[in-house]
């Protein structure tokens, strides 16, 4: 029995993600999705993959109001390394980072930002540049804590199963022993599946603080659909694992770049709000139109993403007329609602009522229309409300008890039953 006990102890020392990061999901920027593998510095200066655009998004984050708001992060992906060096250390490549990742990383503390980085779990990374093969984990771990980054995403691409089995909790005891809070992300469940068996979930929660489980966002509606089909059809497994310190990852939002129409911005926003999504950006802030900045930017929006409960909402309603709804259950009994519609033809007006949606306590309620900021009070459980939603748009409601009609008797608590 004791030594069971002793085991257990020994197991959880080395399998726990102890650095107390990410208690909401995280907020920030992100290169991938809009920037890629571009590395061609000489006729695209301003787009390319440099220490230049780091510093930019930056300084953006500061002077626009992201960083105020939430979005802390700046972070680098695949593309800026160059060969390790011949004691094995990871090199930034010299031209597009001449000052390398340290410089970086001060650049942005002292904007009271955090540096974000990429590696791979495997021969390479997806672009081809160096991997982190199973014996250089400590070491990378090692460089990226005297760089004082702060986020490593860690990649999947060249890699065998057997050797992620081993890898991405290796990485995540590399970095505890560091000393340094680096939180991690680790693409590892987007490699196999996504899924249990393949994918173990009650591991990941205690090793990683955030984890891509499919496929990789494109600018494109089609894509973001593709995304929410998946976490919809999986939501009681995807639901039950995340929370604070670790969170489900659908990747980046597209708002801001070319494929997506206004209502489906907003869509995006909502939904995954409604995910308990990590909002990283993926967009050039230097051209953002005010109306994308004011999705991004609503702050409603952006407390009911960061509530400290940490729930992941889901799908509650799904009709023959292609209307969806969402609920989040939220802090102070309060929730979100997304009424979304996968119509392709005029704004549809959408009747139903709390009860309707299985809300089963007695109160009456208030609802805030998050983008319209519109307020809609005196809504008991059985009082009829329609929504007019756009084609491929939401409506997103904060709603909050306001009395309760069952006085003196104990609240009723939601339940998703
Ligand atoms: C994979 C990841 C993406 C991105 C690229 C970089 O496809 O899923 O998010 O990091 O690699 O090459």
């Amino acid at each position: 029995m004791k030594l069971t006990v002793v085991l257990l102890a020994l197991v959880a020392q080395v399998f726990s993600l102890e650095n107390g990061l990410m208690r909401t999901p995280p907020m920030g920027w992100l290169a991938w999705e809009r920037y890629r593998c571009n590395i061609n510095c000489k006729e695209d200066p301003y787009n390319c993959i440099s220490e230049q655009l780091f510093m930019d998004m930056a300084d953006w984050l500061v002077e626009d109001g992201w960083r105020d708001l939430g979005y802390d992060y700046v972070n680098i992906d695949d593309c800026w390394m160059t060969e390790r060096d011949k004691n094995g250390v990871l090199v930034a490549d010299p031209e597009r980072f001449p000052h390398g990742i340290k410089y970086l990383a001060d650049y942005v503390h002292a904007r009271s930002l955090k540096l974000g980085i990429y590696a791979d779990m495997g021969k390479k990374t997806c672009m081809g540049y160096p991997g982190t093969t199973l014996d250089k984990v400590e070491l990378d771990a090692e460089t990226f804590a005297n760089w004082t980054v702060d986020m490593l995403k860690l990649d999947g691409c060249y890699s065998f199963a057997k050797d992620r089995a081993k890898g991405y909790p290796a990485m995540s005891a590399a970095l505890n022993a560091t000393g340094r809070p680096i939180a991690y992300s680790c693409s590892w469940p987007a490699y196999d599946g996504g899924l249990p068996p393949e994918v173990n979930y009650t591991l990941l929660m205690n090793i990683c603080n955030l984890w891509r489980n499919y496929d990789d966002i494109q600018d494109s509606w089609q894509s973001v659909l593709s995304i929410v089909d998946w976490y919809t059809k999986n939501q009681d497994l995807l639901q039950s694992v995340a929370g604070p310190g670790h969170w489900n990852d659908p990747d980046m939002l597209l708002i801001g770049n070319y494929g997506l129409s206004f209502e489906q911005a907003k869509a995006q926003m909502a939904l995954w709000t409604i995910f308990a999504a990590p909002l990283f950006m993926s967009t050039d802030l230097r051209v953002m139109t005010p109306q994308n900045k004011d999705i991004l930017q609503n702050k409603l929006m952006i407390k009911i993403n960061q509530d400290p409960l940490g729930i992941q909402g889901r799908r509650v309603v799904t009709t023959e007329d292609d209307i969806e709804v969402f609920i989040r259950p939220l802090s102070k009994e309060a929730r979100a609602i997304v009424f979304f519609s996968r119509r392709t033809d005029m704004p549809y007006r959408y009747t139903t009522s709390f009860s309707a949606l299985n809300f089963t306590d007695t109160m009456v309620y208030e609802a805030e229309d998050v983008y319209t900021e519109n307020i809609i009070s005196g809504l008991k459980a059985d009082t009829q409300f329609t929504v007019v939603i756009n084609p491929s748009g939401v409506v997103m409601w904060y709603v909050y008890p306001i009395v309760n009609l069952q006085v003196p008797q104990a609240k009723k608590k939601f339940s998703w039953s």
